[in-house]
């Protein structure tokens, strides 16, 4: 007997990306213009420079995607009567490089879509400008980009709404709002780009997108959900798998639709939350603030997983005033291969210089980006044009300069103060968030991003010891690597720090079950139980491993209590249907299994255990078909498909038996159980030969089976192999002289 219900508890607490800051950061919807720039950038005496031929295509492209109506520009900037008013205007910000808004250094780092001008483009404007800005012959402009006002890529497959509009007040501090919006869906869905559409996107400075795995948050705020929660930082359980943020969701006015990178696409599933986070800045009016998130689909699930890191040293910002050049730094080790696909430095008002590199493992410095004027309005996700692949052993770097002085423009206090690290936009930040996908990793080995997560989280302890969340998260992570006798380890640190910490004393009790510790992990179990006594969880893995104990009726009752608190658990009933079954209770037990099904009618355990029952009942054709669903719900469960080609076999379907078992071997073919059933099952199809070898198989990998060896001589006396039918027989009688079998067929054999 064996439930096959687990619920390893490896909660992750994901930290928000906090980003705060005022300053006047106008939305503006742009489309991505694709203009032919190859339209000539030359220039001669004959071929003066026009709007029509070289400007035109210039500000279609990099200008007017801000600068248009209801674009986050001041003004419009869509037509040649536009230019020719701003003409010397243009010339200045492009010279100077202050239009288009970019931060980044060019040469320290390629990015996908750098805004910034060439200095061809540069040169251009200022010719055109200097000849008194000719428009041309109009038929050689290309046609005036157009914006809509709605979805950018036209109708999405989802709309998730705000349930409830709040009200921003005309005047006063940044608000940041958390709406959150259930994922009403009943299947899971792949998402290849999202786009937000508030309602007043002028008060909109930016936005993040959480993904809330198991909607604790809705959970925690279980009367003010619908009406948006204030903060703006919050952290998420993120259940019990390993799953952690891979994305960028962040939403910037200027840049409206984010684009998964292809074999990328997040993922949804029945019963997660979209925690949306919006920064808002108070107009001068009140306004009611409500939006819309369009979601993208794709059928394809991801083949590449990324992962965010960050970099940061918050504990390190204090920052007397008038101090011009306060440093801060971090650095991290990769302990695998990786590319990395996007970056994401942030800052406040007194950043001036951010820096990234990685020192590689020959020492040779990579830049990933250097911005030498950092201004927050101007923030932005940098994605690499290429993907810059960092081996294992490199060191990522970050670097930033901060500037608390009279001189800093943007320096909110005047006279400066002294500022430290915080969530509010006087407070400041040092953080630097890396998107990197793990390549070149060994067939089979676990989930390469579990070892990004333990250097993450032992880099997080080196900074802070009692970092409790890099704690709990470190021993996740050892546990997801299978090394739980060191997660078990972590977790007991963890619990010093938290005593009575119920979620971490069911994981140690989960880490010390796998570990082989039984009885610590029943104690384990019994403490949670002790601090937590209205929480299922703990005490489902305790009457679990009661079962796994062979201790039913201590299982039972562990069953009976989470009945009392959650009547409707299809794995409670499940789990109970397996107690009464090792009691010996097999009517009790089917109707618990049966329950079971009526509240979920994919609970694996009760598939398997009904399926198991129709077998020993000599229902085969039932069993067959509860085996199927059960083989659905765990396609990799050999237990499963062995019973599954049992149940063919009896039932008459030995082409079906066959292949369950064929599938089964592939799965693991060292299993020489499997091996011997697959020659039982050929034997009855008339299939001696392969039969024989499958036995010779199995009892390559189990030498000392003496049932084996009768079994491969009752096989090959029915081949008409006398002779090997007596070694195998002799073989048998040699490993249990006893075997009363193995001395009767060999007595049967004809005389040699
Ligand atoms: C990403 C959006 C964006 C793009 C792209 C953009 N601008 Fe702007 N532009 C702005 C914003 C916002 C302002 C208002 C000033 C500020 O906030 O920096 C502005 C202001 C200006 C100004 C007024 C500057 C001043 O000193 O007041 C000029 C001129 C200008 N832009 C020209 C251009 C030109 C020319 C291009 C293309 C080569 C361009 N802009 C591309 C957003 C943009």
């Amino acid at each position: 007997m064996r439930l096959a219900v687990m619920r390893f508890s490896a909660m992750r607490f994901l930290r928000f990306i906090p980003m705060a800051l005022v300053l006047a950061a106008i939305p503006c919807f742009s489309h991505v213009y694709h203009a032919d720039v190859a339209a000539a950038t030359q220039a001669t005496p004959q071929f003066p420079v026009t709007w029509a031929r070289q400007i035109a295509p210039i500000v279609y492209r990099n200008c007017s995607t801000c600068h248009h109506p209801g674009g986050g520009g001041p003004f419009n900037l869509l037509t040649f009567e536009d230019a020719r008013r701003r003409g010397p205007q243009m010339v200045q910000v492009t010279q100077s490089h202050f239009m288009p808004p970019w931060l980044p250094a060019p040469g320290y780092g390629d990015f996908a879509d750098t805004r910034r001008l060439s200095e061809e483009q540069v040169t251009l404007i200022r010719k055109w400008v200097a000849s008194g800005m000719p428009e041309g012959n109009p038929s050689e402009a290309p046609p005036p980009p157009h914006y809509d006002p709605n979805w950018q890529m036209g109708t999405p497959d989802l709309i998730l709404t705000v349930q409830r509009p709040c009200t921003l007040p005309a005047s006063g501090a940044d608000h940041f709002r958390n709406f959150i919006l259930p994922y009403p869906l009943a299947q899971t869905h792949y998402i290849r780009a999202m786009e937000i559409l508030p309602s007043v996107p002028q008060v909109v400075h930016h936005a993040n997108v959480l993904i809330d795995r198991t909607a604790s948050f809705r959970r925690n705020h279980p009367t003010d959900w619908k009406d948006g929660v204030p903060g703006m930082e919050l952290e998420v359980d993120a259940g019990n798998t390993f799953d952690p943020d891979s994305h960028f969701l962040f939403w910037k006015p200027d840049t409206p639709v984010l684009v998964e990178p292809a074999g990328m696409p997040w993922r949804l599933d029945p019963g997660n939350d979209l925690i949306l986070n919006m920064h808002l800045k108070p107009s001068g009016k009140p306004e009611t603030i409500s939006a819309q998130i369009g979601l993208y689909f794709t059928t394809k699930p991801p083949i590449r997983h990324p992962m965010l890191l960050q970099l940061e040293d918050d504990r390190d910002l204090d920052i007397p005033p008038g101090d011009p050049n306060f440093v801060v730094q971090d650095e991290m080790k990769l302990p695998i291969d990786v590319e990395v696909l996007g970056i994401y430095p942030h800052a406040h008002y007194l950043g001036r210089e951010l820096e990234g590199w990685a020192i590689l493992p020959d020492d040779r410095k990579k830049w990933l980006i250097k911005i030498p004027n950092w201004d927050i309005d101007r923030q932005s996700i940098y994605r690499y044009r290429e993907p810059v692949f960092l081996p294992r052993g490199s060191v990522l770097h970050m670097r930033y300069v901060y500037d608390n002085s009279a001189d800093n423009v943007h320096n909110p206090n005047d006279p400066p103060i002294r500022v430290r690290a915080g969530n509010r936009s006087v407070d400041e930040m040092a953080h630097l968030w890396v998107q990197v996908l793990p390549v070149n990793v060994p067939k089979g080995s676990p989930d390469p991003r579990l070892l990004l997560e333990q250097a993450w989280m032992e880099h997080r302890l080196i900074k802070d010891p009692q970092d409790t969340i890099a704690m709990y998260n470190l021993a996740s992570a050892l546990a997801g690597l299978g090394r739980y006798t060191e997660a078990a380890v972590a977790y007991r640190k963890l619990l010093a720090a938290r005593p009575g910490d119920a979620r971490a004393l069911n994981s140690l009790g989960a880490a010390l079950e796998n570990a082989g510790d039984l009885q610590g992990a029943a104690d384990a179990y019994a403490q949670a139980i002790a601090f937590s006594p209205d929480s299922c969880d703990a005490r489902f893995n305790l009457a679990r491993l009661e079962l796994k104990r062979a201790h039913f009726s201590e299982a039972e009752n562990q069953f009976r209590t989470m009945l009392r608190q959650c009547p409707e658990d299809a794995g409670v009933h499940s789990g109970l249907g397996v107690a009464l079954a090792g009691e010996g209770d097999a009517a009790s037990a089917q109707a618990e299994f049966q329950r079971a099904l009526e509240l979920d009618p994919d609970n694996f355990a009760a598939l398997y255990h009904l399926g198991e029952m129709a077998i020993e009942s000599g229902q085969p054709e039932h069993a067959v078909d509860l085996l199927e669903s059960a083989a659905k719900q765990r396609p990799g469960d050999l237990d499963t498909r062995e019973r599954l080609a049992m149940a063919f076999a009896q039932s008459g379907h030995a082409g079906d038996a066959l292949t369950q078992l064929r599938d089964a071997v592939q799965l693991a073919p060292g299993d020489a159980d499997l091996h011997a059933l697959l020659a039982q099952v050929l034997a009855g199809s008339g299939q001696l030969e392969q039969a024989i070898d499958e036995q010779t198989e199995a009892l390559r990998l189990q030498p000392k089976d003496a049932d084996g060896w009768n079994n491969l001589g009752v096989l090959q006396a029915q081949a008409g192999k006398t002779a090997a039918a007596r070694a195998a027989f002799q073989h048998a009688l040699a490993l249990a002289p006893d075997h009363a079998q193995a001395r009767a067929n060999l007595n049967r054999l004809p005389p040699q």
